[in-house]
């Protein structure tokens, strides 16, 4: 039989651990889910969940993927009795996050080379694409999102189709520490910009709007996250929506409409949202890491790496975090602070008013983002590919990771197209257009669709029966022995026994709850 090829080094797979960790979640997701949810307080669940929950399934899914060495339907087919058909959420879950993760992946190419035809075209100097123009363009001119998302997908599939060690494990050993780098740039340029004075109209209480100029600098986006409570006349300015009486609040004489954000959503909210995030972000729950963990050797310290892993994901989430939030304060004051639109009319904005050399940022900011997602994308189409290519290997058909790899490819890519088609909602095919219903939460346009039904649904509960699952069925015996192989010991386990039993299944319910509320409420 043929051999069943994993990481080279260690280091390679903890790059593409990492990398599949590293994504969309921690450069736009977490900074503007912080902002929006209280700040400071959403930080520390945050921080307290990555360690109760979030570094507990990360230890559980890479323990029982090298114990069996299969994927992630094998997996549970292998180990348990009650859990046998755990393993299909590993399957359903990636296929829909894939679906609008490539077609976003694919915005942000179209970003870079829009920098690079600023670059080129503008000069050096302003006056090249904003971001309002290149989002409404992307949204709108369909043709083109498709081509941009299908180029996505088609990168993630080369990689994938490379193997592990040739694919995955090559391009995130390069691509990890150049992110890195390109970060770290990021950062240091959105520091050290100064401040600007922005003309907002604020509205009131009553609905009426008052023009105001307000100072807002980089120093603002730094007190936004980090200071407990942030809200003050210059700082915390949101965009407004339907705020009076649900009308429409458009803007006033070409100036951005703002309102001041008062209210600190409740706790259980906060601990949704940050729950949410933070499955999403580690990408757990759906049998990730458990396909990873099988290709680890077998002398490796599953809690060491576990842990390696949790606290880079949070490290660049923090970093990502500082790269953005001081530049949009300082350069684009009114501008989006969250959703989609923060990562991709606000920064592009802030790069279009950065000067000469502007563009040069745009390149280097959305080319970390690239990187960023194409490692996750590579991990999600891997966890379906794996399956099916170790099924075929038993089945003596030999290596059949080709083949499948484009077939798996090809159906991601058509529910890709299908969100780059809807376009955020804006071309009548959205869920809630189809169904003739209104609009809210997960039906407001297909991406939110998928998203509210892997992040919200399928990965805290694969999460929740994980637990269970080791902490009830099998016990978690079987995680301390793959933990203590070769030497290696397992120095949390007293802490772990007591989470995987109580406490994260507990957490997980609530955050399970508080995610259902949100959606359907
Ligand atoms: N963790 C990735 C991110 O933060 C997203 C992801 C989720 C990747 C689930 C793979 C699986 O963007
Ligand atoms: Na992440």
């Amino acid at each position: 039989m043929e051999e069943r090829k994993g990481f080279g080094t260690t280091f390679g797979f903890l790059m593409a651990a990492v990398g599949s960790a590293v994504g969309l979640g921690n450069i736009w997701g977490f900074p503007n889910k912080m902002g929006a949810n209280g700040g400071f307080t959403f930080l520390v669940i945050y921080l307290i969940l990555a360690a109760l929950c979030g570094f507990i399934v990360m230890v559980g899914e890479l323990a029982l993927g090298r114990k069996t060495g299969r994927g992630v339907i094998s997996t549970y087919k292998i180990l348990t009795k009650r859990f046998k058909w755990l393993g299909w959420l590993g399957i359903i879950a990636p296929f829909l996050i894939l679906s609008f993760y490539c077609a976003l992946g694919g915005y942000c190419i179209k970003y870079v080379t829009v920098n690079l035809g600023n670059l080129f075209n503008a000069g050096f100097g302003t006056g090249g694409l904003g971001g309002a123009e290149v989002f409404g363009g992307l949204l709108t001119n369909q043709g083109e999102s498709v081509i941009y998302g299908l180029i996505f997908v088609l990168i993630t599939l080369l990689i994938v189709m490379c193997g592990v060690s040739n694919g995955i494990e090559k391009v995130c050993s390069v691509g990890m520490p150049a992110l890195f780098i390109l970060l770290v740039i990021c950062i240091i340029r959105a520091c050290t910009l100064g401040g600007n004075d922005f003309t907002v109209a604020v509205l009131q209480a009553d609905g009426s709007t008052v023009q105001q100029v307000i100072h807002s600098s980089a120093l603002d986006g730094l007190k936004y996250m980090f200071q407990p409570g942030y809200v003050t006349s210059t700082g915390y300015y949101e965009p407004a929506k339907a705020l009076v009486d649900g009308a429409m609040v458009g803007a006033v004489a070409g100036v951005p409409v703002v309102k001041h954000v008062t209210e600190i959503p409740n706790f259980i909210s906060i601990l949704a949202t940050a729950g949410g995030q933070m499955f999403f972000s580690l990408s757990l729950g759906m049998g990730i890491m458990i396909t990873y963990g099988s290709y680890l050797d077998k002398k490796q310290n599953v809690e060491k790496n576990a842990l390696v892993i949790v606290v880079c994901d949070t490290l660049i989430a923090l970093m990502a975090g500082l790269a953005v939030m001081p530049s949009r304060f300082a350069l684009d004051a009114a501008g989006a602070v969250g959703g989609p639109k923060l990562l991709f009319i606000t920064m592009q904005n802030v790069f279009d008013k950065m000067g000469s050399i502007g563009p040069i940022f745009g390149i280097l900011f959305y080319l970390l983002v690239v990187f960023a997602a194409i490692s996750s994308s590579i991990s999600l189409l891997e966890v379906i590919v794996a399956h099916f290519v170790d099924d075929a290997r038993d089945a003596g058909k030999g290596d059949k990771r080709k083949p499948y790899s484009i077939l798996a490819a090809i159906a991601a890519g058509v529910l890709c197209v299908l969100v780059c088609l809807d376009g955020l909602g804006e071309n009548g095919i959205a869920p809630a257009t189809l169904l003739n219903i209104e609009a809210s939460g997960w039906s407001d346009c297909w991406l939110d669709f998928f998203d509210c039904v892997a992040e919200g649904i399928l990965m805290p509960l694969g999460a929740l029966l994980m637990c269970i699952c080791i902490g009830w069925e099998l016990g978690p015996q079987i995680v301390d022995d793959e933990c203590c192989l070769e030497g290696n010991r397992f120095k949390s386990k007293a802490f772990f026994n007591v989470c995987v039993k109580y406490i994260t299944p507990i957490i997980m319910i609530l955050i399970l709850a508080g995610q259902l509320d949100s959606f359907f409420g």
